[in-house]
């Protein structure tokens, strides 16, 4: 069985019963390693319209960037039911914006088992800023 940080694990373990998930009835909770090796949380934030719900991912990166982080080395995601479950692709892009090919990505359930990914093994092909600089 994989392994897990204990403390990314204890982080989000601690603000789960946080979720705010009426709708779809599944929490979930994140903790991300900024490079300053400060640890930051976040939980699914859901919304009456639906597709205004923000992820545990992004809330816990958005966290870290508020506090002047800028770069992210790992991240964890907890969820409540079923097996662990990988980032969202939305969140994947995120979690490339502030990480690197090798920003490790675990994910763990309450009911047990664990995953570990690079975020090149979830995001091969990634869009980022160098395209937007890229001369024609
Ligand atoms: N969700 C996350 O917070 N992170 C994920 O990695 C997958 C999905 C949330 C969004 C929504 O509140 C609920 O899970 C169901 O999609």
């Amino acid at each position: 069985m994989q392994e897990v940080p204990q403390d990314l694990l204890e982080a989000a373990l601690s603000i789960i019963k946080n979720a705010y998930a009426p709708y779809s009835g599944y929490r979930v909770a994140a903790a991300v390693r900024a490079s300053s090796g400060r640890v930051y949380r976040g939980v699914n934030v859901e919304n009456s319209s639906y597709g205004l719900t923000v992820c545990a991912e992004r809330v816990a990166i958005f966290n870290a960037v508020t506090e002047g982080e800028r770069s992210i080395k790992e991240v964890l995601v907890l969820v409540e039911r079923g097996p662990p479950a990988p980032p969202c692709g939305a969140c994947l892009q995120v979690i490339s914006e502030f990480g690197d090919d090798n920003t490790v990505i675990y994910s763990a359930s309450l009911e047990g088992g664990v995953m570990k990914w690079r975020l090149k093994d979830l995001l091969p092909f990634r869009f980022g800023a160098s395209y937007l600089r890229a001369q024609k």
